[in-house]
């Protein structure tokens, strides 16, 4: 039989997957192997949707991904797993790269014994996991330090949260406090890495708001400073546990509601609460939204996805016979890919990483030095320019 191997792309689009596929391809091509791309993620799985990708020009600079992505749960398919099996049998495919976030990569565990290598990718940095001991930082001891996609999305909020290319300038100009919102969903990352862009506070889902102290604590800062820059992640939650704004309605494939409209409805919270200290026209919500997740990857993202998507070939041509995820770790020389059989972990939980308590005061509202420590290691700070703060 011949050998085939089949790439897929799943969840949420990211920056860097072109990279990856195209490399993937390239590797695939120098070893005289077809790669068959599988359109629209584990839906095209399914469905048999196979394409041949040696003769289609891809550009590792572009975003988004040429195989389209989905957000089917086939775990939920009574059928799905011998479906595919059947489909990738008859299609000659004997391992498959799968790219995904969370949810796309839970559905790996339904395949143990197919040769299959998993990268992460997701704006929401939330596969891997953070270790070490209580209040230390160990770089080496960080699995997968960042997902594909994460280092573009992260270097965009830290550039509108700041001073010196973002929203602070007008928020300073007009004696304004502007609540800018993060993507994310359950998971605090992205909103925590603008802290490298100095914004006054933080707000993640993994510390409840306390909503009380925050509206204490904002009044008092305004006041000394006449202007404020505040950052909501889109899933942040109250104590009840309640989202800041959620959609419940429009419930995706995997279960989580639509979020969204998190800064806009803190902003009108904090508009009737500050009414006496400010204008309400001075309280307003910026969402990038999906500008996060689109357009080109930055350099780290397209070659560390260059990287993975060729080692993820090699992985599979050395014969596994078992599923492997591709981590990314960072050693004193750099960053480089280490494999971890999937099998070490008993299911896509042991993978999930939520922000750890060592990188968020939630007092301050705002990230630890360690979190910066953390950020540093891969992301840019902006500077703050003090001459933003001589006159209230
Ligand atoms: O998981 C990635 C992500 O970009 C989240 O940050 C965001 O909540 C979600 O996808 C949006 O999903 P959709 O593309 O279904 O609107």
């Amino acid at each position: 039989m011949r050998i085939r191997l089949g790439i897929l792309t799943g969840g949420g689009d990211v920056p860097p997957l072109n990279a990856a596929i195209s490399a993937a391809r390239e590797e695939a091509d120098s070893k005289g192997i077809e790669l068959i791309g599988i359109l629209k993620g584990w839906e095209g799985a399914l469905e048999g949707r196979f394409v041949d990708l040696s003769s289609v020009p891809i550009n590792p600079a572009t975003g988004g991904t040429v195989l389209k992505s989905s957000r089917l749960d086939i775990r939920k398919i009574a059928d799905a797993r011998s479906r595919i099996l059947e489909n990738f049998r008859r299609n000659e495919i004997g391992g498959l790269v799968t790219v995904g976030g969370e949810d796309t990569l839970s559905c790996s565990f339904l395949f143990p014994s197919f040769p299959q290598v998993l990268i992460s990718k997701t704006i929401d940095n939330d596969v891997g996991q953070w270790k070490g001991e209580a209040g230390d930082f160990l770089p080496d001891q960080v699995m997968n330090y960042f997902t594909l996609g994460f280092p573009t999305a992260a270097e965009k909020i830290i550039s509108y949260a700041s001073l010196g290319e973002g929203l602070r300038t007008t928020a300073y100009s007009h004696e304004r406090i502007i609540v800018l919102e993060s993507m994310g969903m359950h998971s605090g990352w992205l909103a925590l890495s603008s802290a490298l862009g100095s914004p006054d506070f933080i707000i993640i889902p993994e510390f409840p708001l306390k909503y009380d102290l925050f509206l204490e604590r904002v009044a008092e800062r305004y006041e000394e400073k006449g202007h404020l820059m505040i950052v909501v992640a889109e899933g942040a939650r109250y104590e009840n546990l309640g989202y800041l704004r959620a959609q419940k309605d429009e419930i995706e494939g995997f279960g989580h509601p639509r979020f969204g409209g998190a800064a806009q409805a803190l902003s009108g919270r904090l508009k009737k609460d500050l009414a006496k200290n400010l204008n309400s026209r001075n309280v307003n919500a910026v969402n990038p939204s999906y500008l996060y997740r689109s357009g080109a990857p930055n350099d780290l993202d397209r070659s560390w996805a260059g990287e993975l998507g060729k080692r993820a070939v090699q992985v599979l041509c050395e014969g596994i016979t078992q599923p492997v995820f591709l981590a990314l770790q960072k050693k004193e020389s750099g960053f480089l890919v280490q494999e971890f059989p999937l099998s070490e972990f008993a299911s896509m939980n042991d993978l999930h990483r939520f922000v750890d308590p060592r990188l968020y005061d939630p007092d301050k509202f705002g990230a630890t030095e360690l979190a910066e420590r953390y950020f540093l290691e891969f992301l840019k700070k902006i500077p703050f320019d003090k001459s933003y703060g001589i006159w209230r």
